[in-house]
């Protein structure tokens, strides 16, 4: 599903640092959210071709228990049932109030939790259904989905992050644009909240060589290697792949509208047979 078959879909990631305190237990952004349906709203509107597919992440409302009761393990302890479900029904309450503002600013939004369409063992998904994804964009839905708590067929529940459930929807509707919102300006050459001194690197190739420094992130899900390997893997099925800041008013609006604006282009090279790709690591 893409421009050949007549439609523009814009894939976006709404970041939970961007849609919540992440430090604060369920605080939803409710500002920022209204801002960005309405940035996106605009992009909507301009053709009657134009498509979203969006998902968003956790934040304060995924990270903070699942990390405390260590979901992401999988079922190891009884003490954990209760965290499981606490962090499932949190993640349905950040996605209904997020569906409920896209609404709100006239976008036909619908939940879409990942497993409508994905299986997961052993915290990777393992099989995908893209007909009923089709059938909601084709028709004008906008499916908003998210990372969440889920059921495993190993080991009984996993966490999957919103990165993860791009990736997958990125290979059933080879969007036009993918855009990953979040908090800082884009991919940085160092961490930009250990040094002053860090870059913006406004096209980031994949074999492009960039600091390897580890960082200390309350990240359940992967943390900054994991996030660059599926933006790679995303932009390999994508038109364009944009990390930007979320946080900055107009910038998600006119990297949509196909304008300049502050953020990194994520450039996939096509990988030689038999050739290893190098290591790359980058900062979000
Ligand atoms: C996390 O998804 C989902 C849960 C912890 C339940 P993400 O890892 O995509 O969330 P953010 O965007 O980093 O907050």
């Amino acid at each position: 599903m893409d421009e050949s078959h007549g439609l523009t879909v814009a894939l976006i990631k709404l970041g939970g640092s961007v849609l919540t305190n992440k430090s604060r237990l369920r605080s939803f952004s409710e500002t920022e959210a209204r801002r960005l349906a309405l940035e996106m709203k605009e992009f909507i509107s301009r053709s009657r071709y134009h498509r979203l597919v969006l998902v968003h992440g956790g934040g304060s409302f995924g990270h903070i228990r699942a990390k405390k009761y260590n979901l992401s393990a999988g079922l190891r302890e009884e003490s954990q049932l209760h965290g499981f479900a606490q962090v499932r029904n949190d993640m349905r309450d950040l996605n209904s109030k997020i569906v409920s503002i896209l609404i709100e600013s006239g976008i036909p939004a619908i939940s879409f939790p990942p497993e409508t369409f994905l299986r997961v063992h052993g915290g990777r998904v393992i099989k995908s259904e893209a007909g009923l994804l089709e059938k909601c964009v084709g028709a004008g839905l906008v499916p908003v989905s998210f990372g969440d708590a889920v059921i495993d067929t190993r080991q009984s529940f996993s966490i999957l992050s919103g990165d993860a459930v791009m990736l997958s929807m990125s290979s059933m509707v080879h969007p036009s644009i993918s855009v990953f919102c979040t908090d800082v300006d884009g991919v940085f050459d160092s961490n930009p909240r250990l040094s002053a001194n860090s870059r913006l690197i406004p096209r980031l190739r994949e074999s492009d060589r960039v600091s390897t420094d580890a960082t200390g992130t309350d990240d359940v899900t992967g943390g900054m290697g994991g996030k660059l390997k599926f933006l790679f893997e995303i932009a390999h099925n994508s038109g364009r792949t944009v990390v930007l800041n979320g946080l900055v008013p107009l910038r998600l609006r006119e990297t949509l509208a196909g304008r300049d604006a502050t953020s990194t282009e994520v450039v996939p090279t096509r990988r030689r047979p038999g050739k290893k790709a190098s290591r790359r690591s980058g900062y979000i």
